[in-house]
């Protein structure tokens, strides 16, 4: 089996959630306290061996190619001012991996995103997907990269990563029938996309983190759009699971933030300001959260 090397990033959409402040400037480089979203996501892929990130990007989203692209009049500018940490900060975001960047020139859903990108990926290799809402901290155990990579290794198979969703956020995420192979992993057999609470089949829900194997490109040619006439993952993968194809599930280790939700993002915000920052600087923020 060959090791997965490149991660396609999905962004191009238009993060209608976040306006006024997302008119003009990608959502993806909204800061989660003092690093772009797209950043988490970026290093975690790196950190689980990606070597190719390929960026699906769209009109508006020029920021991300130069987040990750070297800044001569920047870097001088650290150099002069002896500002060595900083420069050093700089240099690394574009060394960390080859980027590639690709356009989707209509938004017409997260599986023609993919498509656009499928020209990248080699007949027989296996890519990981990770969209851009989706931050997760497991310090000190495996990414969630590390963790989708684990359940591929062992099976060979599509990997999508599940976490337990309350009953009123059901109908917002993908939820799957599933069966324990053992206490991380197990077989995906149904996949419904954002379920009544009464249709779902449990309370698992998908997390924008997958691993696709090559046949679900197949069925993202072929799955019919929906109503939207977008394209969507989550069809394909049912088209799959339905034609007796097979899908695992990871169980998540750590904890996620939902970005694209303006509650979720304020948490990873604060999530990650507490965990980086001094013990007085943490006593500050918490005595100025309950004072409200
Ligand atoms: C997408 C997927 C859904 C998944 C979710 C995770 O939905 O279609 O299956 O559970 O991402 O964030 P979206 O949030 O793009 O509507």
């Amino acid at each position: 089996m060959k090791p997965i090397r490149k991660a396609i990033l999905p962004v191009a959409g238009f993060g209608t959630r976040f306006l006024p402040a997302t008119k003009a400037q990608p959502k993806e480089m909204l800061p989660i306290f003092d690093t772009p979203a797209i950043e988490h996501i970026v290093r975690e892929a790196v950190a689980a061996g990606i070597e190719d990130i390929i960026i699906v990007t769209g009109r508006g989203k020029r920021a991300i190619e130069d987040h990750f692209d070297a800044n001569f009049e920047l870097e001088h500018a650290l150099f002069e001012k002896k500002k060595m940490k900083e420069l050093e900060i700089v240099q690394g975001l574009s060394d960390m991996a080859n980027f590639v960047y690709v356009r989707q020139p209509q938004p017409l859903g997260d599986g023609h995103a993919l498509l656009c990108a499928q020209s990248l990926v080699e007949e027989d290799e296996a890519v990981v997907v990770l969209f851009g809402d989706d931050i997760v901290d497991n310090e000190g155990g495996p990414n969630a990269v590390q963790q989708l990579i684990e359940v591929y290794e062992k099976t060979g198979d599509s990997v999508v990563l599940l976490e337990k969703v309350p009953d009123e956020r059901v109908d917002q995420y993908g939820i799957v029938d599933y069966a324990k192979v053992d206490k991380h992993h197990g077989v995906v057999s149904r996949f419904v996309e954002k379920p009544a609470l009464e249709d779902a089949p449990s309370n698992l829900g998908v997390i924008g983190k997958y691993i696709l194997t090559p046949n679900i490109w197949h069925k993202l040619k072929t799955t019919s759009p929906g109503p939207d006439g977008e394209v969507r993952l989550a069809n394909a993968f049912a088209d799959h699971l339905a034609d007796n194809g097979k899908i695992y599930g990871r169980i998540l280790e750590g904890q996620r933030f939902d970005t694209g939700d303006k509650i979720g993002f304020l948490k990873a915000t604060l999530h990650f300001a507490l965990k980086q920052e001094t013990d007085a600087a943490k006593a500050t923020i918490k005595e100025f959260i309950s004072k409200q």
